[in-house]
């Protein structure tokens, strides 16, 4: 008896010894870390049986390695980082989203309105049309902005990709929410716009005839793009507006997308190395979160609930996340060197918070390349404990799916501290 109580004294001492070695490790801002609340963990497996919402029945997986190893393994350099890089968004695109056409036969551009004394005079609205053309089939992208009136020459701009209702880019600001906080956001010294997914493709299975599918009217292949990749592929046209405005600091543009438009904005960012910083906003699964992981919504729940999301390929990892050659911090480090930003909810473990940061936190190799520094530990921050380095961000916001005014300011400390000579200037 005694023997045994021994026994028992030394492994709850061990115990005791592991998690406090454990939280000795974390650094001070992580605030002890993040761990989803038990009783919500409870109530979501009992409501949603088929979905795992424990951390303790992820079974291990072999993580896919972002550098090649084998007989070419070696100290990896920038260069090779930008040769790799385009395999991965190869493979991502092949795999995954779908291939995007890469040019329209026409593009036009053209201002709808423009109110230079909007918000009471501290900001000017427009409304520009952006025309896509092939051949005699026409697209037309809508984008909306408001860009601070106090700051001389040109500036820096957060583009929102919305699939929720189109009242969220309320230009008339009787709507106002912190979805898209058009006052905060001018306030802080920036520019903020937005456009619609269905002005690009609507979010709805039609057999890939509608929006930019019908506009370029191509067979439907395994590899064809997928929604997602259109709606993203609508962010790169409105940084072409951006380019061609002298008012708007395109080398300082941040796309930034919620839940499904979290994903899209991931692989916009991937893909066009024109955006600065790049913000998925619990995006979840086929966004910042690790497949392999299988905690929340899965590859085989995603593609049958959303078949027009993704490219006809991503199908065969339906329930085989195990066969899948990447995950998800392939598509954050091909955003690599540009600054990404990475938010999770404390309520939303449908998207996964440990797993969103996980694909961040592996992705910091190929940002440590570039002597940023990454993220120091595997264990996400206490929910309202923003971390990171310069060109990595992330943080947990208390509270469910969404997004927040908290958000936005968080966002935009990041582009504060990464665009620094932009904001001392303003704040002057
Ligand atoms: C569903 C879907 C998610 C997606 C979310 C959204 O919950 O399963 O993958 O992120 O919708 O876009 O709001």
């Amino acid at each position: 008896m005694f023997h045994r109580m021994c026994l028992v004294a030394i492994c709850l001492g061990l115990l005791a010894f592991r998690s406090m070695a454990a939280e000795m490790l974390l650094p001070d801002k992580w605030g002890g870390g993040w761990q989803p609340d038990a009783e919500l963990v409870k109530l979501t497996s009992e409501r949603r049986p088929l979905f795992n919402y424990r951390e303790t029945l992820v079974a291990p997986f072999e993580l896919p390695r972002l550098f090649r190893t084998g007989e070419d393994e070696k100290a990896y350099g920038k260069d090779d980082w930008e040769l790799r890089r385009s395999e991965l968004v190869e493979l991502l695109a092949s795999e995954m989203y779908g291939r995007s056409p890469a040019t329209v036969e026409r593009q036009s551009m053209q201002l709808i309105s423009i109110d230079k004394q909007a918000l009471g005079g501290s900001a000017t609205a427009k409304v520009v049309q952006i025309r896509l053309g092939v051949e005699n089939r026409e697209l037309k992208l809508e984008l909306k902005m408001f860009l601070p009136n106090r700051v001389l020459g040109a500036v820096p701009v957060f583009l929102l990709i919305n699939h929720r209702g189109p009242e969220n880019l309320d230009m008339t600001r009787k709507v106002r929410n912190g979805y898209w906080p058009v006052e905060e956001v001018i306030e802080r010294g920036y520019g903020i716009a937005g456009f619609q997914v269905s002005d690009i493709d609507p979010d709805k299975h039609d057999g890939f005839r509608n929006g930019v599918h019908g506009l370029f009217g191509r067979e439907i292949e395994g590899d064809s793009w997928g929604s997602l990749a259109a709606w993203g592929w609508g962010a790169s046209r409105a940084m072409d507006y951006f380019v061609a405005d002298p008012g708007i600091d395109a080398a300082k543009v941040a796309v930034l997308g919620h839940s499904r438009s979290g994903k899209a904005a991931l692989w916009a960012g991937a893909r066009d190395t024109r955006f600065s910083i790049v913000i998925s906003n619990n995006s979840g699964c086929g966004g910042a979160a690790l497949s392999h992981r299988r905690f929340g919504e899965t590859i085989d729940r995603i593609n049958h609930a959303f078949p027009h999301w993704f490219c006809g390929n991503f199908e065969r990892y339906n329930d085989r996340e195990h066969a899948l050659s990447f995950d998800q911090h392939f598509l954050i480090a091909a955003i690599a060197p540009r600054a990404v930003y990475v938010a999770s909810a404390s309520r939303d473990l449908w998207a996964d918070p440990v797993g969103e940061y996980r694909s961040l936190y592996y992705a910091g190799e190929v940002y440590q390349l570039y002597g940023d520094e990454g993220l120091p530990v595997s264990i996400p921050p206490a929910a309202g404990n923003p971390v990171g380095s310069k060109r990595m961000g992330f943080h947990i916001r208390e509270g469910g799916h969404g997004l927040e005014i908290y958000d936005w300011h968080r966002y935009m400390d990041f582009a504060d501290n990464l665009w620094h000579e932009f904001a001392e200037v303003t704040r002057q």
